[in-house]
């Protein structure tokens, strides 16, 4: 990004100063102890830059929370935001409205045959609330399956049926959900020692838990087609199928969460993809628009379609389907396709991002184990590479991973942190020289770690 000049560093900072002292008085933050925290200010971003409330520019490695596909300030998105606000800012989702019938066609364009339906929500949370509440419904059963080690979103439901520690006090226990155990070999559950014992055992595994939970009672199973949050853990494609054998068995409905991991971050439309299985219902948000206005949506196949084709389906919201959001979709996705974004992430991460971290990996100490596709990778920090123990617990930080995190800044670039593990999960269009510069700063600080007990 262009450097700033004098005189506009020194109109950010002003107005960041104004900006952290407002926050810190009147701004409540998710999932935070609120007088506990020091927030980034950011102040401008271009592409995969960000500039903090200094007018010092970071490379940005974790695309916010991995939703920024595009980067930041598209110029295409933000014209064709500008274009819809001077035509139309907003309307009833009672209402056609063009903005939305086109970003809706444009989205199943993208979908396997047979899912062509589209409601949509303002984010990710609420798109598993609906689809899980459509499933519900279609198939007149209650629970839900899903595992351990995910994030589907922070209301009620979404947040039951996730499977990490911000699940914990949100739980009353009463929810209907049935957490089981993925595939992992890193950290496998199940005793393996290869790929295909752990995905025999875990798919095992998950039709015992379908067995014993009674399939009579069990609506859906609900999936991150890749887990990302909670540690981008590829599944083999023989997984995946068995899960689809399984929900096609037991007369359950397959919901693939596509929220992180869909639209180009795995380097293809949807993750699904990589494991040729069909889902009954998707559900997506951030990338569709690169998060630029909120929205996210449930895309649903014909049968749970034609569940609500003669009566109505009983939910909604006043900002479904929200022109500017949709305008912004159109452009995105049309973006997408024009600059080649999907085949670039595809591209980058079998030829640099994987290639240079297992490099890493190889050369650091505290690295235990690299995995990913496309621009959606993980690096796992832990004390040594026989015990595997994560470098700071499950569901917390420790000085050692926040002394990685700040040296990495220090160097430059914001990475995506969860617990003990880095993501680099960058803008899915970033360049190769800008990719090049943050991999060189992840081996630099990684390389050097030297932490000892
Ligand atoms: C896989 C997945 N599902 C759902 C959500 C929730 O989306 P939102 O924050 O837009 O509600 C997220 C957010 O990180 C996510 O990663």
């Amino acid at each position: 990004m262009q450097q700033l000049s004098d005189a506009e560093i020194s109109a950010v900072k002003d107005e960041s100063a104004r900006a952290y002292e407002l926050d810190r008085a009147h701004v409540f933050h998710s999932w935070s102890a609120q007088e506990l925290l020091d927030p980034m200010t950011v102040s401008r971003a271009q592409g995969s830059h960000i500039v903090d409330g200094q007018g010092q520019s970071f490379l940005d490695f974790s695309s916010q929370l991995v939703n920024t596909n595009i980067g930041h300030q598209h110029p295409k998105v933000v014209q064709a935001i500008k274009d819809q606000a001077d035509l139309l800012c907003t309307i009833s989702p009672a209402h056609v409205n063009a903005a939305r019938s086109e970003a809706a066609r444009l989205i199943t364009d993208r979908t396997p045959a047979g899912l062509d339906h589209v409601f949509f929500t303002n984010g990710g949370a609420d798109a598993n609330e609906h689809a899980i509440r459509m499933a519900r419904l279609h198939t007149g059963k209650h629970k839900i399956l899903s595992r351990y080690r995910s994030y589907h979103g922070g209301t009620e439901t979404a947040v039951n049926v996730t499977g990490d520690p911000r699940r914990w006090s949100n739980d009353r226990g009463d929810s209907g959900v049935v957490h089981f155990f993925g595939p992992f070999l890193y950290r496998t559950e199940f005793s393996a020692t290869t790929e295909a014992e752990e995905t025999e055992r875990a798919l095992r595994h998950l039709e015992r838990t379908i067995e014993l939970e009674g399939p009579s009672t069990i609506a859906a199973i609900i999936l991150e087609s890749i887990p990302g949050t909670a540690g981008i853990m590829l599944p083999g494609s023989d997984y995946m199928q068995g899960v689809r054998a399984l929900c096609d068995q037991y007369d359950i409905i397959f919901i693939a969460d596509e929220v992180m991991a869909g639209f180009g971050r795995s380097g293809k439309w949807f993750a699904f993809e990589h494991f040729d299985v069909v889902p009954d219902i998707i559900t997506f948000a951030k990338g569709v628009n690169s998060g630029y206005v909120p929205l996210g949506g449930v895309i649903m196949d014909d049968a749970i379609y034609g569940s609500f084709a003669k009566k109505p389906y009983p939910g909604g919201l006043t900002y479904s389907g929200h022109p500017l959001a949709c305008a912004a979709a159109v452009a995105t996705l049309k973006a997408m396709d024009e600059e080649g974004m999907i085949e670039h992430a595809e591209r980058i991460g079998q030829e640099i991002i994987g290639p240079r971290l297992r490099q890493i990996a190889e050369n650091s100490k505290h690295v235990g184990e690299v995995r990913g596709v496309g621009a959606f990778w993980a690096i796992e920090l832990v004390w040594d590479k026989e015990s595997r123990e994560p470098l700071a617990p499950y569901g917390g930080g420790s000085p050692e991973v926040a002394s990685v995190v700040s040296s990495l800044k220090e160097h430059g670039v914001v990475p995506f942190n969860n617990y003990h593990r880095l993501h680099v999960v960058p803008p899915i269009n970033i360049s190769e020289e800008d990719l090049e510069t943050g991999l060189g700063v992840f081996e630099k600080v990684l390389t050097d770690l030297d932490f000892s007990r």
